[in-house]
């Protein structure tokens, strides 16, 4: 990833869309049905895309949106990512965001699935992201300045904006959609955890584990953009609770989130109608 081949990025998909986006929404696993009120004005496959990285998980249909809300707000949607675990770097995982913010967005709304560690928690609930912790062992701001004259030394602290997590608790609330809030893990996968490790992680605070979006948010805050991040509870992983690893499959994650698909939709279609 260089300042240049981010240049050839742009240049390409410039000109493929007309249209600037103010948002960007990365969808995980069996989100993608989260933006169906996107009115797509281009469809470009990640393949087709210069320098762009490559996944290889089911479920991800790897391809970039860009349309209008029926309010006309211009978004563009990432659906499926590239993960850590999959081999790409960090800077790899996070290179969609730094695309994004070339082509104008400024706001980054990154969703993913996650396992419910707060004994609170239900399957299929949405969970607010109010804050992280990066347990991947490793970070996109590291390694040769990029892009070019941004400090590397960003501040984490904050770094799910205050004022779109009041507006999503508003919006949930007006609209009845149950939404949690909490401290997501990210670690690299891909094997789930041990029961150690769950009750590590809970002990340290965190209410939901995932393998993603750190390093996308983390990319973002660089760049100064304001960050959103959802949850979709896709499992138990409070510790004892949690079936063991191997009866969940990645089919079964998916179910669930694709039936939780309906509020992230209507909570991510109503927080940016409202702030148009
Ligand atoms: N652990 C880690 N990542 C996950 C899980 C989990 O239980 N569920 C969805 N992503």
């Amino acid at each position: 990833m260089s300042t240049l081949g981010l240049a050839l990025t742009k240049n390409f998909l410039v000109k493929h869309t007309k249209l600037r986006p103010a948002y960007a929404i990365v969808l995980g696993s069996g989100l993608g049905a989260a933006v169906d009120w996107l009115d797509v004005e281009s469809a470009i496959a990640y393949a087709s895309i210069p320098n762009f990285p490559k996944g290889t998980v089911p479920g991800h249909e790897h391809k970039l949106v860009v349309g209008r809300t029926p309010g006309g707000v211009v978004v563009a949607a990432f659906l499926g990512r590239v993960h850590f675990y999959e081999g790409a770097s960090m800077r790899e995982v996070a290179y969609p965001v730094s695309v994004a913010h070339a082509l104008g967005a400024r706001t980054l709304i990154v969703t993913n699935a996650a396992g419910g560690l707060n004994p609170d928690f239900r399957e299929g609930e949405l969970m607010l992201v109010r804050d992280h912790l990066n347990l991947i062992g490793d970070n996109p701001l590291r390694g040769p300045d990029f892009p070019k004259g941004r400090s590397r030394f960003v501040a984490m602290r904050d770094a799910y904006d205050i004022t779109l997590l009041g507006e999503a608790l508003a919006s949930a609330n007006r609209q009845h959609i149950t939404l949690q809030m909490g401290v997501y893990a990210a670690l690299s996968g891909p094997a789930y955890e041990t029961e150690a490790e769950l009750r590590m992680l809970y002990a340290l605070g965190a209410d939901a584990v995932g393998m993603s979006t750190v390093p996308e948010v983390m990319a973002a805050r660089q760049l100064g953009m304001r960050v959103l991040g959802l949850s979709v509870i896709s499992n138990d992983a409070f510790p004892r609770r949690r079936k063991q690893p191997s009866e969940h499959s990645h089919a079964e994650i998916l179910s669930v989130v694709e039936q939780a698909c309906p509020n992230a939709s209507n909570l991510i279609l109503d927080l940016i109608e409202r702030r148009a």
